[in-house]
C-alpha cells in the first residue's frame, strides 16, 4: 500500500458515485481545479482568528503563508475556523472555554477529509486548546503560533503588556499616575499585532509548543509582524506535508521525554504557572504519565536563564534578537538538562535542532554557569492540610522575604467581596496578613480565572507595601507578579479545606519545605466541614452546566473527565 493510499482524505475525494461527487463538486465551487483531488495530502489549517481575539487577529495572514508552503510541497491546504478565545474579552474567563475549543477542534479534524493539520494559535488558551485537540485526534500536526507584539513603548521606556497593567493600576491608586496618562499608556502598550510580549502565558505556551517539538525552531519568538514569522509559517506548510507522508504523529512527538523538556524549558524561561495546568491536560490526552510533582522535581535543577518581564527586565522582541528559544535549549542541552533525542516536527531530535544556535545578547539569555536566577527558584509545588491535592507558587515572581511566612488569614469568598472593602482605610489588614480569596477554582467561579493576585489593600499601598501573601484556588496571569499561592486543590467549591478557613486562622507558608499549613486542628476542621454547604450550581443547562459537572481539579489539568484520552482519527461513516 502506498502512502497516498493510506490517506484518509481519499475516502472522501477518491470515492466514486454520489458521495464522491458531492464531496468534490461542492469543493469546486471555490474554483479549485480537479487535480486537487488526485490523492495529494489534504492539510487543514485550524485558525483561531477573530476580531474578538485581538492577539490572533493576524492569523489570516499567517494562514496564507502556510498555504503557500503546503502548495509548494504538493499538498492541498484548506483553512477552517476554530473557536477563538480572546483572553481580554471573554467573561467569566477564557479558561472556561479552553476545553470547548479542544473539543470543537478535535471533532472538526476527525469529521473532515484531513490528512494533517496546521494549528494557528496565539492568545493564551488557543495554544493548549489546539494541542489538546491534535493529541486526541493524533493526525500529523504542526503548530504555528502568531508571535508576540513588538515591545510596548511609553515615555521613553519599554512597557510589557499585562505586566505594566498591574503597575499602572497601583500608580493610579496611589496618585502617581493620572487617568489621562493611563489612557494614553493603553495605546503604547499594545502597538502591533501579536500576543502579549512579556513572558506571560501566551509566550510561555508558544515556547512550550516549541519545546515539545510541535512547532519549528524559532517559531515562539519571531514578533508577529516580522517577515521571518511568515517565512516560518510557509516552512511549516512544507513540513506538514512531509509529516503526513512519513506518518509522524503527535503521539510520537509529545512523549514523556518531550514533556520533561518542556517542563525544564519552562523553568529556564521563567514561564507562566499556567503551563502546569495546560501541560497536564495535554499529557492526559496522550496517556503520558505526568503529575504535579514532576514539575517541582524536574525544575529544581534548572536555573532561570531568561531575563524577561514579569520576573526580569526585557521583552519577547529582545529575546528574539538575543537568539530565541533555541539559544536557551542549546544551553540546557550542554548541561544535560534536555532530552536531545526527543523527535520533533523537523524530523530531527530536539538537540540537533538547536546545536549551534547562537546567543547574541547575554544580558537577555544567561548561561547555566551564570544564570539570571539560581536553580530551584522556578515554580514550586506545595502540599499540606490546606492543599492536599497540591498548589503552586512562582518563586521568581514572589518576594524572597515572604517565601517563609506565618500570618493571620483574612478571608473573602470572591474577588468581588474583597474589592468591595479593599479601599477601606479601616480594613483590619497589615503586611503580615494572608489574604485568602476562594471559590475561584474550575467549578467555583466557574472556569478558574486569573484573579488570584488581587491588588493590595489601598492603605498598604499608600504605606509603600508592594507585596503580601495571597492564597487562592484560581490562577494568575503569566504576566503578573507577587507572592501568590495558586491552583489550591481541591478548590473550595469542591469542598477542599480552603472552604473551611476562617478570618483570624493562622496560616504558615514554607516554600523551601514545600508546605502550606492551616494551623487548625483536625477535629475543628471536621466540625467546620459538617456545617459547610456547597455553593449552588452556576447553571442548569448549556456549556457551563456540562463544564461544572465534569471539570477535573487543577492538579489534573482542569480537563473534562470524559475528554481525557484519545479517540483517534478513524474515518466516520459516510454522510449520504
Ligand atoms: Fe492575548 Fe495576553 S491577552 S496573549
Amino acid at each position: 500500500m502506498t502512502a497516498e493510499n493510506r490517506l484518509r482524505s481519499t475516502q472522501w475525494f477518491g470515492a466514486t458515485g454520489r458521495a464522491g461527487m458531492a464531496h468534490r463538486s461542492w469543493m469546486r465551487s471555490q474554483g479549485f481545479t480537479p487535480e486537487v483531488f488526485d490523492g495529494r495530502p489534504v492539510i487543514g489549517i485550524a485558525t483561531t482568528w477573530s476580531e474578538l481575539a485581538p492577539c490572533n487577529v493576524h492569523l489570516h495572514r499567517v494562514a496564507e503563508s502556510v498555504k503557500r508552503g503546503v502548495w509548494q510541497a504538493g499538498g492541498f491546504p484548506l483553512e477552517f475556523p476554530a473557536m477563538a478565545l480572546g483572553e481580554t474579552m471573554l467573561r467569566p474567563t477564557a479558561m472556561l472555554y479552553r476545553n470547548l475549543l479542544a473539543m470543537e477542534a478535535e471533532e472538526l479534524m476527525r469529521a473532515n477529509p484531513l490528512d494533517g493539520v496546521v494549528l494557528l494559535s496565539g492568545c493564551d488558551k488557543t495554544t493548549p486548546g489546539l494541542l489538546m485537540a491534535a493529541a486526541s485526534v493524533d493526525l500529523p500536526a504542526v503548530m504555528v503560533t502568531g508571535g508576540p507584539m513588538l515591545n510596548g513603548k511609553y515615555q521613553g521606556t519599554d512597557v510589557g503588556s499585562g505586566t505594566a497593567v498591574w503597575r499602572f493600576e497601583e500608580d493610579l491608586v496611589t496618585g502617581r499616575m493620572t487617568q489621562e496618562e493611563c489612557a494614553f499608556a493603553e495605546g503604547c502598550m499594545a502597538r502591533s499585532n501579536g500576543h502579549c510580549m512579556t513572558m506571560g502565558t501566551a509566550s510561555t505556551m508558544a515556547s512550550m509548543a516549541e519545546a515539545l517539538g510541535m512547532q519549528l525552531p524559532y517559531s515562539a519568538t519571531w514578533p508577529a509582524v516580522d517577515a521571518r514569522r511568515y517565512e516560518t509559517a510557509q516552512r511549516a506548510g512544507q513540513v506538514i506535508v512531509g509529516l503526513v507522508r512519513d506518518d509522524l504523529r503527535p503521539s510520537a512527538i509529545m512523549t514523556r521525554a518531550a514533556f520533561e523538556n518542556a517542563i525544564r524549558v519552562n523553568a529556564a524561561i521563567g514561564g507562566s504557572t499556567n503551563a502546569v495546568i495546560h501541560l497536564l491536560a495535554i499529557a492526559g490526552r496522550l496517556g503520558v504519565p505526568l503529575t504535579l510533582d514532576d514539575f517541582d522535581a524536574l525544575a529544581r535543577d534548572v536555573p532561570t536563564l531568561v531575563n524577561l518581564q514579569p520576573n526580569g527586565q526585557y521583552l519577547m522582541e529582545d529575546f528574539c534578537y538575543a537568539g530565541g528559544l533555541p539559544a536557551v535549549m542549546r544551553e540546557l542541552a550542554a548541561s544535560g538538562l534536555l532530552h536531545a533525542d526527543a523527535i520533533t516536527v523537523t524530523g530531527s531530535g530536539a538537540g540537533a535542532n538547536v546545536a549551534g544556535a547562537p546567543c547574541w545578547n547575554r544580558e537577555v539569555i544567561k548561561t547555566v554557569a551564570e544564570p539570571f536566577q539560581p536553580a530551584g527558584t522556578g515554580t514550586a509545588v506545595l502540599r499540606g492540610n490546606l492543599a492536599p491535592g497540591g498548589a503552586v507558587i512562582k518563586q521568581s515572581a514572589s518576594s524572597p522575604h515572604l517565601l517563609k511566612h506565618r500570618g493571620r488569614a483574612l478571608v473573602f469568598d470572591s474577588p468581588a467581596d474583597y474589592y468591595a472593602t479593599s479601599n477601606d482605610p479601616d480594613l483590619d489588614v497589615d503586611e503580615d496578613t494572608v489574604l485568602v480569596i476562594r471559590y475561584c477554582g474550575p467549578r467555583g467561579y466557574p472556569g478558574m480565572p486569573e484573579v488570584s493576585n488581587v491588588a493590595l489593600p489601598r492603605k498598604l499601598l499608600l504605606r509603600g507595601v508592594r507585596d503580601m501573601v495571597r492564597i487562592c484556588d484560581g490562577r494568575m496571569s503569566g504576566t503578573a507578579y507577587g507572592t501568590v499561592v495558586l491552583h489550591v486543590s481541591p478548590e473550595a467549591a469542591a469542598g477542599g479545606p480552603l472552604a473551611l478557613v476562617r478570618t483570624g486562622d493562622w496560616i504558615t507558608l514554607d516554600v523551601p519545605a514545600r508546605t502550606l499549613t492551616l494551623e487548625v486542628s483536625g477535629e475543628e476542621l471536621t466540625a467546620r466541614r459538617a456545617r459547610w454547604e456547597p455553593p449552588a450550581p452556576h447553571a442548569s443547562r448549556g456549556w457551563t452546566y456540562l463544564y461544572t459537572e465534569h471539570v477535573m481539579q487543577a492538579d489534573a489539568g482542569a480537563d473534562l473527565d470524559f475528554l481525557v484520552g484519545a479517540s483517534g482519527h478513524q474515518v466516520p461513516k459516510d454522510s449520504h
